[in-house]
């Protein structure tokens, strides 16, 4: 624990903070003192991987964007974290921009969510963007077309925020690009995994279902939560519990040594 540590447990410490965010960027982070904090923790993520691992650009993706609160946060943090670490952080935000679509059965949550929720207001939403690269239609058809693309950086974090288990399902398939399309290890938040109760999340339906699919048809490609994230955290916060990976196995990079060797010497 450091001095920064107990001074954010005096009560209105962290308020405070938030209303003024000065500080470092690694530990504005490490303190969660942004808007949508698991952002921040993916941008650094992935910014910070592609600098250990001697790239310049990386690629961030929020599944899902609705009004686009989520995709200017996104955008935000990526400017302000990649300038940080010297790395541009590319900023893709996918939607069908007319609402969810219907859903497929239970498994979709029809008593929850339904045909045309999440309208997006397109123009306001365009004008508000400064960088951000919005990519509207089902993503069943836009995401193979993105995969196609050239001169896209390597994918190292991902929101997926889509209610549906058939719209996740389809999300996953990013990472059935060629493995130079993503970074050996890609952060990812999963949005529905934990509300609204009457949900009763669990590996049957919704995002854990897809989740649960894709690890059984990928033998060296998985998305695992992170173990134990809660306890790296400074502040433990509901989010934590909502952090995966996708671990691609065998990946070119996925063995680089990330840091420098450490001894643990006996004491004389
Ligand atoms: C809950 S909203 C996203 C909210 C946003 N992430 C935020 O934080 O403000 C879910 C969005 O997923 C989109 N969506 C769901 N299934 C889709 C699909 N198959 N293709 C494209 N967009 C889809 C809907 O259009 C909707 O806008």
């Amino acid at each position: 624990m450091d001095l920064l540590w107990y001074l954010s447990r005096i009560p209105g410490a962290r308020g405070l903070w938030q209303r003024y965010p000065v500080g470092s960027i690694p530990d504005r982070v490490r303190f969660g003192i942004w808007p949508r904090p698991h952002y921040a923790y993916g941008v650094n993520f992935a910014a910070d991987l592609a600098n250990n691992l001697g790239l310049r650009e990386v690629c961030v993706i929020e599944f899902g964007v609705a009004g686009g609160n989520g995709l200017l946060a996104l955008e935000d943090c990526a400017g302000r974290i990649g300038n940080h670490y010297g790395v541009k952080v590319h900023v893709w935000g996918f939607d069908a921009g007319v609402g969810l679509p219907l859903p497929i059965d239970y498994r979709d949550f029809p008593h929850l969510w339904g045909e045309g929720d999440y309208v997006m207001d397109v123009a306001a939403l365009k004008a508000r963007l400064r960088s951000a690269q919005l990519i509207l239609g089902d993503i069943a058809e836009t995401i193979p077309e993105f995969l196609q693309r050239a001169g896209v950086p390597p994918i190292g974090f991902v929101s997926f925020d889509l209610d549906y288990y058939s719209s996740t399902t389809a999300a996953l398939k990013i990472f059935e690009g060629p493995q130079g399309s993503r970074l050996p290890r890609t952060l990812c938040y999963f949005d529905d995994i934990i509300w609204p109760e009457a949900a009763c999340h669990s590996e049957y339906t919704g995002e854990l279902l897809a989740i649960a699919e894709y690890n059984m048809a990928h033998e060296t490609c998985k998305v695992a939560k992170v173990a134990n994230f809660r306890w790296t955290r400074a502040h433990a916060a509901e989010w934590n519990e909502q952090i995966y990976a996708h671990h691609d196995f065998t990946h070119p990079l996925y063995n680089v040594k990330l840091r420098a060797s450490e001894q643990l010497h006996l004491k004389p």
